[in-house]
């Protein structure tokens, strides 16, 4: 991918390292805007169509504060229900009309394809915010923006970390883009965990596989596990075909501190997309991790919000004049990391 601007953001199969390199770094950029320590006016005047089709909270809402932090307006639909295509409505007409009324849409829908269908009748770029267990390129980018980040302050790059990922593999379209970018990487290795009918699609194992990396599939949480990352997920209730079957493999694979100290080395980080299901018959992630300097999920959220700008900012063409456009932050703040 040579050039972002202008162009949809569909999947993680249209980076390579250079490209992802290059989000991370406008990413970096992005901090002191996010702080608060100064704003920018740079998009001023333009508009983003946030649609919704499948529930979402920070998704939606990092995506909006990322078009607002860089200056620009905000337009949301959410709900299937309460849209046109709940008429009957196709998607290209839908993308016809609303990328009349927008500089950029950003989209989620719980059909795998529907959005890349969406963006072909856009006349405007379409950023994909999630498609069914299809694919989640934003959150993939910044949670390998993440891992970078937590990583690189312990002297490690991506190349030759050992990455574990548990729960619902099936299911999960983090698991599916991230495990896809970091294949781009040299030596990982990949540990994945889940009960045998939620392993991870053939398909992105093999993705894993040509690339050279080394994986184990297993379905015990079992001995010590020498990862550096642990990325926990959610069971995917939405996508199942009833409550009884998804409540089958709820509460499977917790993480408490205890099963955190069993299993991994003192500084593994905890990684997980949210929402982390706290019902007492999930509680995929326990509380009692709260303070564990190695919870890296609020970082995760946070980092979100700079990768969506690093994003909007590449697609829109205006990732080397943001600063023209600085202004003083003018209201008390002391937001920190
Ligand atoms: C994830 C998603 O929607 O795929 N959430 C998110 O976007 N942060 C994961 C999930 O819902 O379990």
């Amino acid at each position: 991918m040579n050039s972002f601007t202008g162009q949809h953001i569909l999947s993680v199969n249209q980076f390579d390292r250079d490209a992802i390199l290059r989000i991370f770094s406008v990413a970096d950029a992005m901090q002191p805007y996010a702080l608060r320590q100064k704003r920018t006016t740079v998009l001023d005047g333009a508009i983003l169509g946030n649609l919704f089709f499948e529930a979402s909270t920070r998704t939606r809402v990092s995506f909006g504060t990322a078009f607002n932090l860089l200056g620009g307006e905000v337009r949301e639909t959410t709900g299937m229900s309460s849209s046109a295509l709940a008429k009957g409505e196709s998607l290209y007409d839908t993308a016809r009309v609303l990328s009349g009324y927008s500089d950029i849409i950003t989209m989620r829908h719980p059909q795998a394809g529907s959005v890349a269908e969406f963006a072909e009748g856009s006349r405007v770029p379409v950023i994909n915010g999630g498609d069914g267990a299809n694919e989640h390129p934003t959150q993939a980018l910044l949670d390998l923006y993440t891992i970078d980040k937590e990583q690189r302050s312990l002297g490690n790059q991506i190349d030759g970390l050992h990455i574990a990922m548990i729960g619902d593999l099936k299911h999960g379209r983090t698991v599916h883009s991230l495990s896809k970018l970091l294949s781009l990487f040299d030596n990982i290795q990949f540990t994945l965990i889940s009960p045998p009918e939620l392993a991870m699609p053939d398909s992105v194992v093999s993705v894993m596989e040509n690339h050279g990396h080394r994986v184990t599939i297993t379905d015990q949480l079992s001995g010590s596990v020498s990862a550096d990352i642990c990325y926990q997920t959610r069971i995917q209730e939405e996508r199942f075909a009833s409550q009884e079957e998804a409540n089958r493999y709820r509460g499977r694979f917790r993480l408490n501190n205890e099963i955190y100290t069993k299993h991994f080395k003192s500084n593994t980080v905890i990684m997980h997309p949210l929402p982390r299901d706290s019902r007492a018959e999930a509680n995929e992630l326990d509380n009692d991790l709260n303070l564990n300097p190695n919870l890296a999920i609020f970082r995760q959220t946070d980092n979100g919000v700079l990768v969506r700008m690093a994003l909007f900012a590449l697609t829109l063409g205006v990732d080397n004049i943001i600063s023209h456009y600085d202004r003083d932050v003018v209201w008390h703040s002391n937001k920190r990391l």
